[in-house]
């Protein structure tokens, strides 16, 4: 790392690349989405131009990740052309001990969990302050609403002792729009003692299509850290 450098992008940057290393030729690759996942398609984005992956394909997890793999070189198909998806790679917010996850930062997680929990390996990429003891301790948890059950959903939620509020844009007036044309309820849970439990009961409430907890669908997590001043991946 050089002086001046930011760490977190290094971090980034570095665990992105490791990730996109690991794809082999011939692959259909779940593209997920967010600023480290940005890094992996770059540097897959890169083998492919090199000539040193062939056959690849991409099955995009949003209109970011689309667009960056458009950019990048990356062809893309859909889930209606393949029969699998090899593997898939994916940033998150929070990362357990047990690599269960809370995702939809960028409010993608429904596409997100659609494509990743179909790949034969999952690999999730982020940097070393994404590690936590228990989920729900840094991070609110997303959950993706059509907008008529908005009222509903946050009353639901309240009385299963979640503080729901709703995502508002950021350089554009009212709430987050998701690329299905829904909300985003973001809640503080003050404990989420069952992942599992919580995530079908959030699931089963009318109105809502995808919350962010993934649950046993990680195979692999790369963390980026830097140590003295050197970025180094790690492998949990
Ligand atoms: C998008 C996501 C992202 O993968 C998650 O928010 C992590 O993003 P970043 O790598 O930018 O921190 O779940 O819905």
């Amino acid at each position: 790392m050089t002086v001046g450098q930011d760490p977190v992008k290094v971090m980034k940057q570095e665990v992105g690349k490791a990730a996109a290393a690991r794809v082999k030729s011939g692959s259909i690759v779940g593209l997920g989405t967010g600023s480290t996942t940005a890094y992996a398609l770059e540097y897959l984005g890169a083998r492919i131009q090199s000539g040193e992956l062939k056959d690849i394909k991409g099955i995009p997890t949003s209109f970011q990740a689309s667009v960056l793999a458009k950019q990048y070189g990356i062809p893309l198909i859909t889930l209606d052309e393949c029969d699998r998806i090899d593997i898939a790679i994916d940033g998150a917010d929070e990362v357990d001990p047990q690599k269960n996850l809370i995702k939809g930062g960028g409010a993608a997680h429904t596409r997100e969990k659609i494509v990743d929990t179909l790949a034969e390996e999952f690999i999730v990429v982020v940097d070393s302050s994404k590690l936590v003891d228990k989920l729900g301790s840094t991070f609110l948890l997303p959950v993706e609403v059509l907008p008529m059950a908005i009222a509903p959903v946050m009353r639901k939620i309240e009385q299963l002792g979640g503080k729901p509020q709703l995502r508002m844009g950021v350089k554009k007036a009212g709430p987050v729009i998701t690329d299905q044309g829904n909300m985003v309820i973001d809640v503080k849970f003050d404990a989420i003692a069952n992942p599992a439990e919580l995530e079908k009961t959030l699931n089963n409430i009318p109105g809502v299509l995808e919350n962010g907890l993934f649950v046993g669908v990680t195979d692999v997590v790369l963390v980026g850290e830097v140590k003295d001043g050197k970025p180094s991946v790690r492998e949990f």
